[in-house]
């Protein structure tokens, strides 16, 4: 048995709890329940005690004697933030094309010229399995810099059976390895290969039957993610490659109506997936759709602001009973961010969230959009001590006080950590 660790007397610790069942939509997007000088009790890795400072030192005396203490006064305590769409796993970054997007050229364009994806795709079959490590290890410990103590990975810079598997091998690893958690989504419907052009609906085929099966088998990934978009993969080829993935146990997730209205959401809706993501383009069709058949949005407001485009309508999904989560997409072309923090705070200025919807978003509705809700994204008797401490008075001053990192302390399941060492 580990030494116990008690967190006290925390100027606000927002516990998040109620919303372990089902994700948090409409008016509950605002319930964080918050606690003003609160305390949490840990356990072997799980939370044992949440409460007033005053309540939880009294009840839990014996245990408290002999655990270790962090003083949390003055601060803000909330559940690890949790980020649910990130491509963590690639090699290089692209530079050279945000100077070419600034010039006046089109994301799409510099894609269909051969860059984008498919640059990204260059570099990550040529990157072997320890730079791809390396690269992406870098990439983590940002991340939990920042708060963040569970990131789903996606695969989809490899479009090959041998280069997906490393991708998905590498985020294996790492998972092991890192404090931070991992959840791998298969995402080999990124693009077609240039070489494979005008035979997209060959390509279609090696995705559905040579590799899902190999990396169902593998145990690789718990999601199948496709790019749905014009000039990439239709929604018919969208359709028939999650139900493929349905057919291995492969939960379906789906880059939708991201640069046009295409029918994402509709999709997602049909096919019964966990999350539709993107969605600046979602008719309201689509967003009706959502609601009625529980697709979670998750929203990645860095791909607006990085592509200077159109805001996803985040207050209009939430008011229509979408369940919405938010993430970096943490990407090296269309949103080459790590800070879940500065996506907070494009949620409320750029798409009409409040800093209680934002805190919502990142932390228990996140945890549903990658089925971890059971586990993480709040801070409950039995649940995994994933806990973030920041150093601010209130959460809304983290959202307030833009592009800056306000995190103290992470604790990863009962763990302190720092520069990526546990210090007990
Ligand atoms: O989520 N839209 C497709 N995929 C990523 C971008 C990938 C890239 O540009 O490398 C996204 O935006
Ligand atoms: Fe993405």
């Amino acid at each position: 048995m580990s030494q116990a660790l008690f967190i006290k007397n925390a100027k606000q610790l927002i516990t998040m709890k109620g919303h372990t069942d089902k994700p948090a939509k409409k008016g509950a997007m605002s319930e964080l329940d918050i606690i003003e000088n609160g305390s949490l009790l840990i356990e072997d890795g799980k939370i044992t005690a949440v409460g007033k400072h005053e309540e939880v030192e009294q009840k839990y005396k014996d245990v408290i004697s002999g655990a270790k203490h962090i003083d949390a006064s003055g601060k803000t305590v909330t559940p690890g933030l949790i980020d649910p769409h990130t491509h963590l796993v690639h090699a290089g970054t692209r530079e050279n094309e945000y100077a070419m997007r600034l010039k006046g050229k089109t994301y799409m364009e510099i894609m269909n010229a051969g860059g984008g994806i498919h640059a990204t795709t260059r570099a990550t079959k040529e990157a072997d399995f320890e730079q791809l490590y390396k690269e992406s290890k870098q990439r983590l410990d940002t991340f939990f810099e920042y708060g963040v103590t569970t990131v789903e990975a996606k695969s989809g810079y490899g479009l090959s059976l041998e280069h997906e598997l490393k991708q998905l091998e590498v985020a294996k690893k790492l998972n092991e390895d890192h404090p931070i958690d991992i959840v791998s989504t298969f995402m080999g419907a990124h693009a077609v290969p240039i070489e494979e052009k005008n035979n997209q609906d060959a390509f279609v085929d090696r995705v559905i039957q040579e590799m899902i099966p190999e990396v169902a088998e593998k145990g690789l990934a718990i999601f199948n993610d496709v790019f749905c978009e014009r000039g990439v993969f239709t929604p018919e080829q969208s359709k028939r490659i999650l139900e493929a993935g349905k057919e291995y146990g492969l939960i379906p997730k789906i880059h939708a109506d991201e640069i046009e209205p295409y029918g994402g959401a509709e999709l997602a809706a049909e096919v019964g997936a966990i999350s539709a993501d993107h969605l600046l383009k979602a008719s309201d069709d689509g967003i009706r759709k959502m609601a009625e058949n529980n697709v979670m949005g998750v929203l990645l407001p860095g791909t607006a602001f990085f592509l200077m485009a159109e805001f996803a309508d985040a207050r209009k999904m939430i008011d229509n009973g979408v369940p919405v989560a938010l993430s970096t997409d943490a990407n090296p072309g269309s949103s080459p961010t790590i800070s879940l923090q500065f996506i907070m705070n494009l949620g409320c200025l750029k798409m009409g969230m409040t800093p209680e919807e934002v805190l919502t978003a990142t932390t228990i509705n996140a945890a549903h959009a990658i089925n971890c809700a059971d586990r993480i994204g709040s801070l409950e008797v039995g649940k995994q001590a994933d806990i973030a401490i920041f150093d601010i008075p209130n959460y809304m001053v983290m959202s307030y006080k833009y592009g800056m990192n306000h995190i103290d302390t992470v604790i990863k399941g009962g763990k302190q950590v720092v520069n990526g060492k546990q210090l007990q």
